[in-house]
């Protein structure tokens, strides 16, 4: 059997995986194995994503584009876990650093060690515009936290903050009054927490057409600032293309006219890059695309190539205010999390990671948009880099959410060969920074199938 390399990789081992055989379903998944692991794990864990709910397959190992079941089936990574295997399963450069410092020192509280410190400057070298103050933490939630934290100390103890619909910054108290939580009653939001309407141009809140709609959504945007605001406005917080809510991507001009919003009321910008940052959408962060200089920013999830590493980055001139946050955690900046982010940052340099996000993600955004004008219940496409996503509908005029679809196709795909994230109507496209054209378009190929096979079923 021909053995190749599994990705992008030039330094790399080569991996044992053949390529040529990926995806390959052994058995019907999920499978015998699958069924008794989860079934075991199942009495005693409850509240699953709906990505396993809607399809509970067991993972034992991973590697570079490849995931592999417990029951032998190897499927292509369209998820990297949740968007944060960055430089794919088990990198052996990041699992070497891991493996290095695994066996020197696990915790020595925020005291610092020689691999934080090479981390933070290298971090440093990534960073955008001129923020420089740095804290690391553990989970994408806890550093939107401290980014909160950040606003208050700076602004004095005012609080009021404002996010837009379907955004997602966590789980924790104030992330999780800054999000769109759908139908779960978590109820009261923490207080001085406002959601305004999304600009969000396929499904317009307030059904105008862009460009006659002159930018409604700013205007009401600031309206609300101004008026649900009781002189204690701090920040607006945002993603700058929503992931969770599915690769929702706004107008330039939004981005400007934020900027200007949060300037002229001498409010903070806090731009949440838990999962558009670390070049997932082409540029190292997001922001970068856009005329925006964020006060704060967040990064998390494929910082450390998967491992647990998240924080915040804030100006210069804030940096002093972090002073007065203890920046201290139980875990937050661990050597082992250090090690992992500070090997997958030496790949983003040696493998020139983002090259191949722009390459491949523009790829697949062209298939992707011949796959809308060939299927009646594909609404749009959409994406940056590689964060991509597809919208289901029952009828491409009204735009109605085809949510049984969605929940079709995500399954159909997942039994032949393809991880990738549900989201109701929205089938979300996330592989990892290492994805190839070659495997990009097997696993489109199969998207396509099922698509087909979902419109067959529903007489579409
Ligand atoms: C933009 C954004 N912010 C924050 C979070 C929360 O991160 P975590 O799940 O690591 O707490 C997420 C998680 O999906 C996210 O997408």
């Amino acid at each position: 059997m021909v053995r190749i390399e599994i990705s992008i990789h030039t330094t790399q081992e080569k991996n044992m995986t053949d390529l040529n055989n990926v995806p390959h379903i052994r058995v019907t998944p999920p499978g015998p194995e699958s069924i008794r692991w989860h079934g075991r794990a199942e009495k005693h864990m409850k509240g699953y994503s709906s990505q396993v709910g809607l399809f509970p397959v067991v993972f034992e190992k991973g590697e570079g584009n490849v995931i592999i079941d417990v029951d032998g089936n190897t499927y292509i990574d369209f998820s990297s876990g949740i968007y944060c295997n960055s430089t794919g399963h088990c990198h052996p450069k990041v699992v070497e650093k891991i493996k290095e410092y695994a066996g020197k020192l696990l915790n020595c509280h925020d005291f610092t060690t020689p691999i934080k410190t090479m981390f933070l400057e290298k971090m440093a070298s990534f960073l955008p515009g001129n923020l420089s103050g740095i804290q690391l933490y553990c989970g994408g939630s806890e550093a939107v936290e401290a980014a909160l934290r950040t606003v208050r100390t700076v602004k004095g103890g005012k609080y009021e903050m404002f996010s837009f619909w379907g955004d997602w910054h966590g789980k924790t108290g104030a992330s999780m009054s800054l999000s769109s939580l759908g139908g779960t009653v978590f109820g009261p939001r923490s207080a001085g927490c406002h959601l305004a309407p999304v600009p969000d141009c396929y499904r317009c809140p307030f059904k105008l057409s862009y460009p006659g709609c002159e930018l409604t959504c700013a205007d009401v945007l600031e309206g609300m600032i101004d008026n649900e605001g009781t002189g204690a406005q701090a920040a607006f917080i945002m993603e700058p293309v929503q992931g969770y809510s599915g690769a929702v991507v706004y107008r330039d001009e939004i981005f400007t006219r934020i900027s200007e919003i949060c300037s002229a009321r001498d409010m903070l910008l806090v731009v949440d890059e838990v999962l558009t940052g670390m070049g997932r959408t082409g540029k190292m962060f997001c922001v970068e695309h856009y005329d925006l200089e964020p006060d704060v920013i967040v990064f998390g999830k494929g910082t450390a190539g998967g491992f647990p590493l998240s924080g915040i980055a804030v100006k210069e001139e804030y940096s002093q205010s972090l002073e007065k946050m203890s920046a201290s955690t139980t875990y937050g900046g661990n050597p082992l999390a250090c090690a992992a982010a500070y090997a997958t940052l030496e790949v983003f340099e040696e493998e020139n990671l983002l090259e191949n996000v722009n390459r491949v993600g523009a790829y697949i955004m062209e298939r992707l948009v011949k796959m809308k004008e060939t299927h009646r219940i594909i609404g749009d496409v959409r994406g940056k880099g590689l964060l991509l996503a597809i919208d289901l509908v029952k009828d491409k005029n009204t735009r109605e959410p085809f949510k049984e679809a969605g929940r079709m196709v995500y399954k159909k795909a997942f039994s032949k060969g393809l991880a990738w994230i549900p989201a109701e109507n929205v089938l979300r496209l996330a592989p990892p920074l290492i994805m190839t054209e070659k495997l990009a378009e097997k696993a489109l190929e199969i998207i396509d199938e099922s698509i087909w096979e979902a419109e067959k079923h529903f007489s579409c």
